[in-house]
């Protein structure tokens, strides 16, 4: 099949990449001319696993281009990928702006397409219920003069790709969900699909965006409640991860999504909680557990820097070192990290902050740029070796042989014997 892929992000480019291995011919298109140039290069904009080789050779073989001109990619296309971005709003509402415009310009370009078969519009970012039917089929039909179920069809086919681990989730889907608008263009997005035997569930293009959120909103309040319990555990002396190993085998719980931690950060949950939040309250509803969910994981970053402080007596001019800057490992994104209000509440409390992250220490240099209590260091263990205190954020695999023995640690992770430190405190346990 030949496909387009709107919106070269972390979903759009493992979609292109990965339909491409399976044989499409794709083409990705963003706004972004650098990216493009990226792309066509074989390099990934975004560092995400195991894509860069997949990239190239799809390049190379020239089932995977790349270019800024929508028309062109859509002269014949059998599907196009809306993966554009969602951020959130001021008040966390979904700010579907990119999502609008990718629409309007597909619309009128689906007016150009003369005699091509049945072209199939797929939205893939995340949107709130209702979305695809109330604002992506109108415009649509508006900017084409065409009729959505007669002339195209329209899909909603949410991701469920984890950072890190994005390629690997592509290729082998625990379920695929087709919320379609017309069977017709159901029956085709299924055959994109072909090569994979996970179970379909094919549904509205409402109910698939819900489905999206509810996944999202139902891990998040796993974290938010092992997290809330693991703080109890804390106060008792018990360790939580016993617990939740516990907890775990109870196969209608599973052990997954019950590491106690720093709090769940990233582009995904605490957006999506919030949106889905604010979509309750505007339907005049009241979103009580989401709204929890987010006040624990608010709070939780914070319980690090009040280890720390209890450690070092006081935060005064003391140095703090930070490892870990990316909201988990393997992944440059430092969108939402629990490492940003750590440093944010260590700097209010007067301490000297040292950074160490293996992909992200400039982007969050940026961040802090200016504060002269701030300093970013190359090697981990002088990091650690200089802080009187250090804090593990993210469990990036060369942390976890570092030598702490003259090291105070608090481990939100839970990566680090005890043993191996001088003083260590866990988050949780
Ligand atoms: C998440 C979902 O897992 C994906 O299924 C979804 O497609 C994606 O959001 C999205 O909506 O696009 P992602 O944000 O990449 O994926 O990362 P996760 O591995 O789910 O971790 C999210 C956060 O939760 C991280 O900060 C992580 O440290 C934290 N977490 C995760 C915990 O604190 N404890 C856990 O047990 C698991």
């Amino acid at each position: 099949m030949n496909n387009c892929v709107v919106g070269t992000g972390y979903v759009g480019l493992v979609t292109g990449v990965c339909l491409a291995e399976k044989n499409n011919v794709v083409t990705c298109v963003d706004v972004i001319e650098e990216k493009v140039d990226m792309i066509k290069k074989g390099k990934p904009p975004i560092y995400e696993k195991n894509l860069q080789p997949l990239l190239e050779k799809n390049v190379k073989n020239k089932r995977l281009l790349a270019t800024t001109n929508l028309g062109k990619a859509m002269e014949k296309t059998d599907i196009i990928f809306i993966c554009v971005g969602t951020p959130s709003k001021e008040d966390g509402a979904i700010d579907l702006r990119h999502v609008e415009n990718a629409v309007k310009n597909i619309g009128k370009n689906l007016a150009n397409l003369e005699e091509t078969d049945y072209p199939v519009v797929v939205v893939k970012s995340t949107v709130v219920p209702g979305t695809t039917e109330k604002i992506v089929i109108p415009t649509l039909e508006k900017h084409s003069g065409k009729k959505a179920g007669k002339d195209f069809g329209v899909c909603m086919n949410p991701e469920f790709l984890r950072e890190g681990d994005a390629v690997k989730d592509f290729l082998n889907p625990d379920r695929i969900v087709i919320g379609e608008h017309d069977e017709k263009g159901g029956d085709k997005l299924d055959r994109v699909y072909s090569w994979s035997k996970a179970p379909r569930i094919r549904c509205t293009p409402t109910t698939a965006e819900m489905i999206k959120y509810a996944s999202n909103a139902l891990l998040a309040t796993k974290i938010s409640f092992i997290n809330e319990i693991g703080n109890q555990c804390k106060t008792l002396g018990i360790d939580v991860y016993d617990v939740a190993r516990g907890v775990g085998l109870d196969h209608r719980i599973s052990p997954h999504f019950l590491q106690a931690g720093p709090g769940f950060g990233g582009s995904c949950f605490p957006k999506d909680v919030k949106a889905l939040a604010k979509q309750a309250e505007e339907l005049g509803l009241q979103p009580l557990l989401l709204k929890a969910v987010l006040e624990v994981n608010r709070r939780q970053p914070l319980k690090a820097v009040d280890l720390v402080e209890k450690m070092l007596g006081q935060l005064e001019d003391r140095t703090v070192t930070i490892l870990g800057l990316t909201f988990k490992p393997d992944t440059d994104d430092t969108r939402e990290s629990p490492a940003i209000p750590i440093i944010k509440k260590l700097l209010e409390r007067g301490a000297n902050v040292i950074l160490h992250d293996p992909k992200a220490g400039e982007k969050v240099k940026k961040l802090f740029y200016g504060d002269k209590k701030v300093e970013i260091f190359e090697d981990p263990q002088k990091a650690v070796d200089l802080g009187d205190a250090t804090i593990l954020v993210t469990a990036w695999r060369e942390y976890l042989t570092l030598d702490y023995s003259k090291t105070r640690l608090v481990d939100t992770r839970h990566v680090i014997d005890r043993e191996k430190c001088l003083e260590y405190e866990g988050i949780c346990w």
